[in-house]
């Protein structure tokens, strides 16, 4: 990061992010912040970002549950606003946490103390698609504007709820609206179709000497953080607009409804990443892949799969329509249709897991198959071995959860119960229909059901003739 200042003449910035808010129009109990997008917190995305575009510390703004506390990475800070009182509210407590705290940073090698002259980034926890390169891109046009604040501005053909922005006949920042309430803006001012993304830069020494002088003179009665532009005007700086390319990236999400937009637009993108590496995604709008799922070159992914957490496909794997969390798919395995993999659960090489089959924390060895029916879970399972139809380990006895061991090339029968804790030997085989209880030495074939009785002359015995005029 020092380095890069060299070649750049930029400072590294303070990034402060912005999610102590209630988020009340998500009408949820859950912090709206922490409401997923693609399997990650949503404010882990600018969290993500900030990290790549290089910022020498990252700072959160959490309510003073520390709701947020458990999700962020090493070495992201918390600063606590006591109360909800506005975006303005959430800055003065991320500045005052910042002058108070010795850095402690990504960055946090002793020489390198907090730079006086690095910019303050402000990111909002609810504009989780803003890019590494978009908060690189708006800390180069703040360090060439020599503006005190600059303001990440976007063109939305939609602009409802968002803060309004309102130029001077220089083309520079007059101030910005706010429309989420009646009372901020007039019927003109609502027309307007520039949006504050709630995304800036500042001056850090003009920040510090504008935030204690934030008013609540306002339709909600808070601290608005656009409020310090005015401030910084008054004192005859200039406030820089920067306008973003693709406005879809500063969309903020206020309610569910724009949390599925974003969604949209964040699978969209991790399904380009994945295909422009080689993934075969037949129906990218019925596929859903969460953002940390890594999947191998030539795979196909067939519609109406879901892939979660952590997982990880290898090359030339074959996944059709079915649901995997947190499982690991070595090259050349194949899942359903109608699969659900779950956690813990390691498909070798050439391993198939196929047609309504359910596997949890199980080790599926190279080239083994379970084909149909099947429920395997806390299992271990050798090479080339094949399940029949039907095979269930039950791994429960009600208090524990024990594991079944299955050796290498065995052939189990259809509809084989395997009664956990139990150890099946290399080629050996059970018998349809059986239960298995006790261990099964390698090569034996387990026959572990009652054995059939026919009855001769049944049907005569009724008093029914055979070949009667009855048939
Ligand atoms: C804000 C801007 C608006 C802009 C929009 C862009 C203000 C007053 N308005 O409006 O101009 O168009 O973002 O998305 O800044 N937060 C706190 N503490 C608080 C209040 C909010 O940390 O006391 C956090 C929230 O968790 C959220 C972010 O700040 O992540 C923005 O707050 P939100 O209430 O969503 O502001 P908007 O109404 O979207
Ligand atoms: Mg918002």
């Amino acid at each position: 990061m020092r380095q890069a200042n060299s070649i750049f003449a930029v400072s590294s910035p303070i990034v402060l992010i912005l999610a102590a808010g209630q988020g009340t129009r998500m009408r949820s109990k859950m912090p709206k912040v922490l409401h997923e997008l693609c399997g990650r917190p949503m404010v882990l995305w600018p969290v993500h970002a900030a990290l790549e575009a290089g910022a020498e510390r990252v700072v959160v703004v959490d309510s003073p549950e520390r709701t947020l506390e458990r999700v962020l990475p090493e070495g992201v800070e918390l600063a606590v606003q006591e109360r909800a009182n506005g975006t303005g509210g959430a800055v003065q407590a991320a500045m005052s946490y910042c002058d108070s705290e010795p850095r402690s940073g990504p960055d946090s090698s002793p020489e390198a103390g907090l730079d006086p002259d690095a910019p303050v980034v402000v990111l909002s926890g609810d504009v989780p698609l803003v890019s590494a390169e978009a908060i690189r891109g708006l800390i180069q046009a703040h360090g060439q504007s020599g503006a005190v604040a600059t303001m990440v501005t976007a063109i939305l053909e939609d602009p409802s709820g968002y803060g309004r922005v309102l130029r001077d006949a220089a083309g520079a920042v007059e101030r910005v609206v706010e429309t989420k309430e009646q009372g901020d803006a007039t019927p003109q001012e609502r027309q307007i179709q520039e949006v504050n993304t709630g995304i800036y830069a500042f001056d850090a020494h003009a920040l510090r000497q504008a935030l204690p002088r934030l008013t609540a003179e306002n339709a909600q009665g808070e601290l608005y953080l656009p409020q310090v532009f005015d401030l910084l005007r008054a004192e005859g700086g200039t406030v820089a607009a920067h306008v973003v390319d693709d406005p879809k990236l500063v969309l903020g999400v206020n309610d569910r409804v724009a949390l599925a937009q974003v969604w949209e637009l964040a699978q969209a993108a991790i399904h380009e990443r994945h295909m422009r590496a080689g993934v075969a995604i037949v129906d990218p709008a019925g596929t859903v892949i969460e953002v940390d799922v890594e999947i191998g070159a030539d795979t196909v992914i067939e519609p109406f799969t879901t892939i979660k957490g952590s997982t990880k496909i290898g090359e030339g794997c074959a996944v059709r329509h079915s649901y995997l969390v947190d499982c690991v798919l070595e090259d050349g395995a194949s899942v359903g249709p109608f699969g659900y993999l779950r956690p813990g659960t390691v498909l070798r090489k050439g391993a198939k897991a196929g047609t309504f089959v359910e596997v949890k924390n199980s080790d599926i060895g190279p080239e083994a198959k379970i084909p149909h029916l099947s429920y395997i879970g806390d299992a271990d399972v050798g090479e080339r071995t094949n399940l029949g139809a039907g095979t269930i380990t039950a791994n429960y006895d009600g208090r524990q959860k024990h594991r079944t061991k299955i050796g290498s090339r065995v052939r189990g029968g259809v509809d084989t119960s395997f009664v956990a804790p139990v150890t099946v030997g290399d080629d050996a085989y059970t018998a349809a229909g059986s239960v298995v209880t006790k261990d099964v030495p390698a090569g034996a074939l387990a026959m572990a059901r009652s054995r059939q009785e026919n009855i001769e002359g049944f049907a005569e015995q009724q008093g029914r003739r055979l070949h009667s005029e009855e048939r």
